[in-house]
């Protein structure tokens, strides 16, 4: 029987809503702590449980026929991969923040500057529409330590409840672009798999409304 295989994060933010949000739409997961992959007893689909930063080329490449990922991960690096649902949770923006005794008046400010992140393409992106020119330090965590490290001048980074800004002194002085988790879909989906997507986009509809 064909299955529909399904990307998840594997830890983090999107995991516990990510599974949630299948078991509302009466899909049950028989899930082994630490297995990278699992099935569903009643809905023809497989879970792989991968890295976030990984989802964009499992698309890509078809490994997997959807995701469920954050907004934030495709406009960084999978720009080309399309999106079938907003899910509505998991909302977060992606920010810049500056030291909080940092003067800032505009984001011509960052000319130069040294900004830790692990969006490069992100601010880069936004940057050079607006004609800045910055030189970026990729880390892939932990970013907001990086001024107070001497490290850089300035991070980019997912911003929540905004705490993590705040227990490191820093300001959110931009906002590049808001997130939520989204259903992406593989370029490579076969027409089978796309029939079992539709059942489950029905599904999670209902889901949706009902949540209101
Ligand atoms: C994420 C993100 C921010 C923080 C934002 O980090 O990179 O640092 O959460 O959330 P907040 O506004 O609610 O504080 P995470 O804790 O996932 O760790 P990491 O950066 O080391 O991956
Ligand atoms: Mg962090």
């Amino acid at each position: 029987m064909t299955k529909i295989r399904i990307a998840i994060q594997k830890s983090g933010r999107l995991n516990e809503e990510s599974l949630q949000i299948l078991k509302d739409c009466g899909i049950s997961i028989d899930n082994g702590k630490d297995q990278l992959k699992a099935s569903s007893r009643n809905f023809p689909m497989e879970v792989f449980y991968l890295r976030n930063g990984d989802i964009p080329q499992y698309l890509r490449d078809g490994v997997v026929d959807i995701a469920i990922i954050g907004e934030n991960v495709l406009v960084e690096k999978g720009e080309d991969i399309s999106i079938a649902e907003k899910l509505g949770f998991s909302k977060c923006k992606v920010s810049l923040a500056v030291p909080k005794s940092f003067k800032f008046n505009s984001i011509k400010d960052f000319e130069g500057k040294r900004i830790a992140t692990s969006y490069p393409n992100t601010v880069l992106n936004y940057l050079k529409d607006k004609g800045i020119t910055a030189d970026l330090h990729i880390i892939s965590g932990s970013v907001e330590i990086a001024p107070n490290i001497g490290l850089a001048d300035a991070i980019c980074d997912i911003v929540s409840s905004g705490s993590t800004l705040f227990k490191n002194n820093l300001k959110e002085v931009e906002v590049m672009l808001t997130s939520e988790a989204v259903l992406a879909v593989s370029p490579k989906i076969s027409e089978e798999r796309r029939e079992l997507l539709e059942k489950l986009q029905f599904r999670i509809q209902s889901v949706l409304r009902a949540r209101g």
